[in-house]
């Protein structure tokens, strides 16, 4: 009988294997696990194996390779996001994909930049010198009203927080459901999944009816309206009302969770490095003098883009991604049975001391004379990568600077008195309590 062999790791329970360490500490236990046992190691979730894998090369592997599928724990989200973008596979998938994507070229989304500053304006208008906010719910505020605007044509107000409360309320118990010995179906009647049903019907009535208001309407310059009449270009058939709702749906929540994180990690990093925030303010007086920024000023904003980078790079909003194989196949020197688990994780390989100096440290500089350029592929992958890689990348990389560079023109932040922020990684990187600042007017 040949021998099964399983990458080294840590020894589990019998019965919840690693759950117990993954639940006190997920990202340190990650951390601890690469570090100890290297570029690719094994640990269980429940009953559950899982093959850890740490270096650019194999990730690169996994990622560019169709032997594999979604990680199951995003497929178990269908109830909210039914079979959009993020949840389907396949011929489905890249069916959808292929229509999509020409929405998100960078030339397509340029025209969404005055949205985007002009709702930054917005709530940094509501903003006053001395009093203390929370960044994270500041930032989500201001990311909803962008996709609201952007995706369905809608201004913020009362929908736009409907909308919103609805989102959080569906995915707050998702986050509990990801570290379950034996996860429940969606269809098994507990309290839980009772509320996210009513929850996402309460979504569903607002995204219907902004899909059929757009049906009668003329071509409009919305995501929704773009995406409502978008054709195969197979068959010239467009999308049902309800896979319209279930890319509308994927979009609106990938789309302004991560950003508001990138952006709350951002300001919580600037409050404790005033000369990072020196600099960028010397940056943004010289190009743009105090006025509001444009997609045009971005090439000419280089220190604003490695803050960015740098953010991404401590704090990535997406901090793991996993992936199920369909068949058997080999990573490395150890081999993965079909149905086998492996994850991959931008908190550990952009902590990796083999391509970054000094890893812990906030260092924008780092970026500078083509790092980005020199590093391997996939020792940096905000985004992920591979046929899958993130369709808002663009969106997102116009979306953050020009917030940051409207918010950093107008106030600078400090930390008040407190127990410091740390990460508590759900489905996202999220903060573990508010990301609380003072607010300083600068004009
Ligand atoms: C800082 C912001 C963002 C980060 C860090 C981020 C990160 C990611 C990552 C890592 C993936 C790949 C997941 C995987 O391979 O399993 C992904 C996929 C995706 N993202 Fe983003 N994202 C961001 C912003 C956005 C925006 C603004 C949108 C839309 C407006 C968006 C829509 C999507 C969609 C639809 C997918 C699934 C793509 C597919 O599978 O075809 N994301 N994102």
């Amino acid at each position: 009988m040949s021998k099964v062999l399983i990458p080294p790791g840590p020894k589990g329970h019998f019965l919840s294997g690693n759950l117990p360490e993954m639940r006190h500490d997920p990202l340190g236990f990650y951390l601890h696990c690469a570090r100890t046992y290297g570029d690719c190691t094994s640990m269980r979730f429940g009953l559950k194996r899982i093959w850890f894998v740490n270096h650019p090369a194999l990730i690169e592997q996994v990622l560019h390779s169709r032997n594999f599928t979604k990680h199951y724990a995003l497929r178990m989200n269908r109830l909210l996001l039914g079979n959009g973008l993020l949840t389907s596979e396949g011929e489905f998938w890249l069916r959808q994909r292929r229509l999509i994507q020409p929405v998100f070229q960078r030339e397509r989304i340029l025209s969404y930049a005055p949205d985007m500053t002009a709702c930054a304006e917005r709530q940094i208008d509501t903003w006053h010198d001395g009093e203390v906010r929370d960044l994270h719910i500041e930032m989500r505020k201001l990311t909803l009203a962008i996709a609201t605007k952007t995706l369905f044509g809608v201004d913020a107000g009362d929908q736009a927080e409907a909308v919103g409360c609805a989102l959080r309320e569906a995915m707050g118990t998702f986050d509990q459901r990801l570290f379950r010995i034996l996860p429940l179906p969606d269809n098994v009647p507990t309290p839980g999944n009772w509320r996210i049903r009513k929850a996402i019907r309460r979504l569903d009535a607002i995204l219907y009816k902004l899909i059929h208001q757009r049906r009668t309407e003329g071509q409009q310059k919305d995501l929704l309206s773009i995406l409502l009449h978008a054709r195969h270009e197979s068959d010239g058939s467009g999308m049902t009302d309800r896979q319209l709702r279930d890319e509308a749906m994927t979009l609106f929540l990938a789309g302004h969770e991560t950003t508001a994180l990138a952006l709350a990690w951002g300001g919580y990093l600037l409050a404790q490095h005033p000369e990072v925030v020196e600099k960028l303010q010397a940056e943004l007086h010289q190009v743009l003098g105090g006025r509001t920024p444009t997609a045009a000023d971005l090439p000419n904003l280089p220190y604003t883009e490695m803050v960015i980078q740098e953010v991404m790079r401590l704090y990535p909003p997406a901090y793991a991604i996993g992936r199920q194989a369909i068949g058997p196949c080999t990573i490395g020197d150890y081999p993965v049975p079909a149905g086998g688990t492996v994850l991959m994780s931008q908190w550990v390989v952009h902590r990796d001391p083999r391509y970054y100096d000094d890893p812990e440290r906030f260092y924008p500089e780092r970026w500078a004379d083509g790092l980005a350029k020199r590093l391997p592929r996939y020792a940096y992958f905000p985004f992920g990568g591979g046929q899958r890689v993130c369709i808002g990348n663009n969106f997102a990389l116009m979306e953050l600077p020009l917030v940051l560079a409207t918010m950093v023109q107008r106030f600078r932040f400090a930390l008040p008195d407190g127990p410091p922020v740390v990460p508590k990684p759900l489905l996202t990187l999220q903060p573990n309590r508010p990301v609380l600042v003072r607010l300083h007017a600068l004009r």
